[in-house]
């Protein structure tokens, strides 16, 4: 596997590839990743991966500088995956001067669940997406579903700026007892790591819940919402949201949507002492 640096080196390298599969990740891979780029083989060749933490996409509050860096660890790891090279670039190379042109999206995708805690988190991963886009110069990129509002949001900036990039939906990895796979798990205590399964073991009761009786579902999804936190709350959990929405744009559906088979999709970020996690379901 090729490590390169630079954006020259890397247009060199895959200069006259016309069916690249391309994996951006800020690094600290897991089995998750893996999986990316195991899905990204068979949908192009060669598989390209970046490991970049991306400044951009982190708050004033959030932990940039304490991101797990692993660097070496996810180089072997792209390498027996038979990743044929990996972009890491250094901020000097992505980000020589300021980064004054960067990606909006459109309030009413980019300003809500995860866009409304974390302000500026979508505006810093689309601008580092399309400059990684623009680099590696993809046929199809690989996104997980466990960042579904985040893979919406590229999938919408693909087509709105019609770049010639399909993006790909990876299903969420999950340990044995439930929880997706995140960098974050590790800050997990132990006693956290046991709590922790009830985030999905939640969504799977609210799912259970509106496929048995979409009826009621359909007149109380506040109250099934508002339950759900009040769930977690009650075992340690600070919920941010724990939601309903229509697949499609991720906004609220009305009663006879729901009653009409909508495909939802439940969502759900909380924080379990300093660790905050997400995940969602499809229903
Ligand atoms: O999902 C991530 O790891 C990041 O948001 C991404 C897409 C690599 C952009 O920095």
């Amino acid at each position: 596997m090729r490590i390169i640096s630079h954006i020259e080196d890397l247009r060199a390298q895959l200069s006259g590839q016309t069916r690249i599969a391309f994996v951006p990740t800020m690094g600290n891979l897991h089995e998750g990743h893996l999986s990316l780029m195991r899905l990204a083989a068979k949908h192009g060749d060669p598989v390209v991966a970046s490991i970049f933490v991306n400044r951009l996409q982190f708050g004033p509050n959030e932990d940039f500088d304490k991101y797990p860096r692993t660097f070496q660890s996810d180089a072997m790891r792209l390498e027996k995956e038979h990743v044929y090279a990996l972009f890491a670039p250094t901020e000097q190379d992505l980000y020589p001067e300021p980064q004054t042109y960067r990606i909006q999206p459109p309030t009413q995708l980019g300003d809500i669940l995860e866009g409304e805690f974390r302000p500026g988190f979508f505006q810093g991963v689309c601008t580092v997406v399309l400059k990684l886009f623009s680099c590696v110069q993809p046929r199809v990129a690989v996104f997980g579903k466990k960042d579904y509002q985040q893979l919406m949001i590229i999938r919408a900036m693909c087509r709105q700026l019609a770049l010639p990039v399909e993006i790909i939906a990876a299903e969420t990895v999950r340990d044995a007892d439930g929880l997706a796979l995140s960098s974050r798990n590790q800050y997990l205590s132990s006693e956290e790591r046991a709590e922790a399964p009830r985030l999905y073991a939640q969504l799977n009761q609210m799912r259970a819940q509106i496929i048995a009786n979409r009826e009621q579902v359909a007149q109380n999804l506040r109250q099934l919402e508002d339950t759900a936190m009040q769930h977690l709350a009650e075992h340690g959990w600070a919920p941010d949201y724990m939601t309903i929405r229509r697949q499609k744009d991720l906004l609220a559906p009305t009663a006879q949507e729901v009653l009409a088979n909508e495909p939802l999709v439940i969502l759900a970020a909380a924080r379990l002492g300093v660790t905050r996690l997400i995940d969602n379901l499809e229903v």
